[in-house]
């Protein structure tokens, strides 16, 4: 069961390039996503509505796609446009397809109603637009439900236990930082935490010149529907402390992951994380994204092998403690919002029903 009616991250705009028509599974949909010659993008259902070859084995041609089983060729709105060797085109033979928008590296779809796609719903994240944040976008494949990689970001405190090495630094810090804040949204929840005079953790270590200086760091994270995970880090030198900010001179850094189900299974995982102070040198954001990955993994790891053991036994029933809040939080608005499309749905559909013709 998943919201229908958001936008999705389904691809980065590296991924679509020298034409190449990306099959993509969201939300258990299968997708072709790619670049029209125009620069225009297309989403479409991944099925020739002939005798359902894929379309993302087809061939580009100019804004649309030829399906290479018998050579129909659709536009990029799903229209049918030729049949060799046959003039007349039935209007029923036409490919759906979905509302999509680029924004920064990320393309977003929405595979819910499609008369509700606003665009100005899209999470505005606005370092992804600011070219002073310098960052590398990403993408991982998880087999795990997407919902196990919201909790696993709601708990700052296994950045101690997974990442000790590389995000975290130690495990001190999920024993002496607790979050400050814990908001909770009508979408989400924003989660705040302060780690005082503590050492840089070694993702942070090594692109600073001052390896052994004490610093003060400060975790703001924000959590959204449908899983869009936005955290604000900073590090001062210890003793700034909550003036940090203000007073200028703390290193930053802007983390923005995107979780979207492929099946209830799988995720597609993407992510950009950005820092303030680079200037012109990228080897910062290549080192970070090394770091990223590194730490990533490590999640992964343990998050995969937690979804195994969740499918072995479905009666097994998790225990929650205090720093569940913002996860329990989450998954209640969540439930909440399916619940609600679910009952619009059912309410709507009579009505729909009366308006469609006939066939
Ligand atoms: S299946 Fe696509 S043209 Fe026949
Ligand atoms: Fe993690």
């Amino acid at each position: 069961m998943f919201l229908k009616n958001c936008w999705y991250v389904a691809a980065l705009d590296q991924e679509l390039a020298h034409g190449r028509l990306l099959g993509r599974t969201v939300l258990g949909e299968h997708l072709l996503i790619y670049r029209g010659e125009s620069g225009s993008v297309s989403a479409l259902n991944d099925r020739c509505p002939h005798r359902g070859a894929l379309l993302s084995k087809g061939r580009l041609e100019g804004d649309g796609v030829r399906c290479m089983y018998h050579g129909i060729k659709y536009d990029g709105s799903g229209k049918c446009v030729q049949i060799p060797g046959q003039d007349m085109i039935p209007p029923k033979l036409r490919v759906r397809s979905y509302p999509i928008v680029e924004r920064g590296h990320f393309l977003w779809v929405w595979l819910g109603d499609a008369a509700k796609a606003d665009p100005a719903l899209i999470l505005d994240l606005p370092y992804l637009r600011d070219p002073s944040w310098k960052g590398i976008p990403a993408y991982l494949h998880y087999k795990a439900n997407y919902l196990l990689i919201v909790d696993n970001l709601s708990d700052f405190s296994h950045l101690a236990f997974v990442h000790t090495q590389t995000l975290g630094g130690s495990e001190e810090y999920a024993y002496v930082s607790k979050p400050t804040v814990i908001e909770r949204l009508e979408r989400g929840f924003r989660v705040e935490r302060w780690h005082l005079n503590s050492d840089p953790p070694p993702f942070h270590r090594k692109v600073i010149p001052d390896k052994a200086a004490k610093l003060d760091r400060r975790n703001i994270a924000t959590m959204t529907v449908p899983g869009i995970f936005n955290m604000e880090t900073l590090f001062a030198a210890a003793g700034q402390g909550k003036e940090a900010a203000s007073r200028g001179g703390a290193k930053e850094y802007r983390n923005c992951q995107f979780m979207t189900p492929e099946t209830e299974r799988t995720t597609h995982f993407f992510w950009s994380y950005l820092n303030n102070f680079e200037g012109e040198d990228s080897t910062v954001s290549r080192t970070l994204l090394e770091s990223l990955i590194e730490g990533f993994m490590e999640d992964k790891e343990i998050i995969e092998r937690q979804q195994q053991t969740l499918d072995e036994d479905p009666s097994f029933q998790m225990l929650g403690i205090l720093a569940d809040a913002p996860l329990a939080h989450f998954r209640r608005v969540l439930a909440r919002l399916i619940d609600l499309e679910h009952s619009d749905g059912a309410t709507q559909r009579p009505e729909a029903r009366s308006t469609t013709p006939a066939g």
